[in-house]
């Protein structure tokens, strides 16, 4: 899949914006806040509906204007789809070919697979668990419509099982067989999301350690998934857990809220042994993140039965050339890439065999050559 055409209106700093777009490589450069980033963030938006930036749909609306719209063509298979997000203050539609489609997990599940690389993404190692798990479900909710829906699920009863928590520790009187019945519930569904958690992790490490290799010539990189809740090799998964939920009753009591499950795990980066939050530096903490969303490209392609879109934002920067080179030699051909740099001259283009290069200035894209080394016209 790859996106033919964005059009925007009112979308941040682009007051209207129509671009074609290369099937294959898109550099997209030009001075600190020209917009660079505002079109990346578009195009997420029109997969996603959400900006990645976690932004209220309101600070995307140009300042002074009451909406956005953004429109995108898509070309998959031959055959091309339109999407469309328009945005008021009040309300967002969703639109496939014209259609109006209500329930946000219908738009997503058939519209645009994305993979964005932001400078923010260096807080998946640095951040706060939360990120990491965030990074999970966002990434599993876009391969998997089940997955969004147990998590919701999930979510629903955690908020649940905390209340009657709550209740537990200031003595207050609560139904002990709802209890039973939700802690339950909540045991098969942390039991879902762990395994398809760590089926999506086992995926990533078959290709991020080659990928991180093949940039820094650095070997044995690897991501665990560390769980409190559930071991793994237990014959009886689900008795273990009601056990530890059972055993430890007083302390989740004490605390007021739910201390194991899927809530709780974490995600942990190596290089060899070294756990790069904690040895890493700037520089293979960013190679380590790119390497795992680059690893992404082959379990969407495997999942979803379709190329997804990669979106790299600045990803040039505080790299030396011999990385800058490795990515780029990395990026594979039979995708759609976007790449924003504050400097053309930090891209070798000469490696692609077809490039579009457009400048940015103040929210205006001007297309400034197009490449096509071969006979590839599309995917
Ligand atoms: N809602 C909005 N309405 C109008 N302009 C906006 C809005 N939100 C952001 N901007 C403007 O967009 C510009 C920033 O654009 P963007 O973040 O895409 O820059 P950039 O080209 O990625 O820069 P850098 O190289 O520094 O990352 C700023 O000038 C900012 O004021
Ligand atoms: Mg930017």
């Amino acid at each position: 899949m790859y996106l033919e055409k964005l059009l925007l209106q009112n979308f941040r700093n682009y007051s209207s914006l129509n671009i074609k777009l290369n099937p294959h490589v898109n550099i997209i450069y030009g001075n600190n806040a020209q917009g660079k980033t505002n079109l990346l963030e578009s195009i997420y938006v029109l997969g996603l509906t959400k900006s990645h930036l976690l932004q209220l749909d309101n600070h995307l609306i140009t300042t002074g204007k009451e909406f956005y719209k953004i429109k995108g063509i898509v070309k998959k298979n031959k055959i091309k789809t339109t999407y469309e997000v328009n945005c008021n203050l009040n309300k967002k539609i969703l639109k496939i070919d014209g259609q109006e489609i209500k329930k946000i997990s219908d738009y997503i599940n058939n519209s645009l697979n994305i993979i964005i690389f932001y400078p923010e993404d260096l807080e998946i190692i640095k951040g706060s668990p939360n990120i990491r798990r965030n990074f999970l479900n966002l990434e599993l909710s876009q391969l998997s419509n089940n997955y969004l829906k147990i998590l919701n699920e999930f979510n629903k009863l955690l908020k649940i099982r905390n209340e009657y928590l709550k209740k537990m520790s200031k003595n207050q009187s609560y139904d002990k067989t709802y209890f039973n019945i939700i802690t339950n519930y909540f045991v098969d569904k942390s039991l879902i999301i762990y395994k398809m958690r760590k089926k999506f992790v086992e995926k990533l490490n078959e290709n991020c350690g080659k990928i991180f290799f093949e940039i820094t010539k650095l070997s044995d990189f690897h991501i665990e998934y560390i769980t409190n809740f559930i071991n793994e090799n237990s014959e009886n998964q689900k008795k273990e857990m009601l056990e530890k939920l059972d055993k430890n009753i007083e302390k989740e009591i004490k605390f007021g809220s739910t201390l194991y499950g899927p809530h709780r795990d974490e995600l942990e980066f190596f290089l060899s042994e070294n756990n790069l939050k904690i040895y890493g530096s700037q520089g293979q903490k960013r190679m380590a993140v790119l390497s795992t969303k680059l690893a992404e490209i082959d379990i969407f392609k495997k999942f979803k039965n379709t190329n997804p879109i990669l979106l790299l934002d600045d990803v040039f920067s505080e790299l030396d050339d011999i990385k800058k080179n490795n990515i780029i030699k990395y990026l594979a051909d039979d995708i759609q890439v976007i790449i924003t740099t504050t400097d053309l001259k930090k891209i070798n283009k000469k490696k692609f065999n077809s490039v579009n290069i457009f400048k940015i200035k103040n929210g205006e894209v001007i297309k400034t050559e197009e490449v096509e080394k071969d006979e590839r016209k599309s995917l």
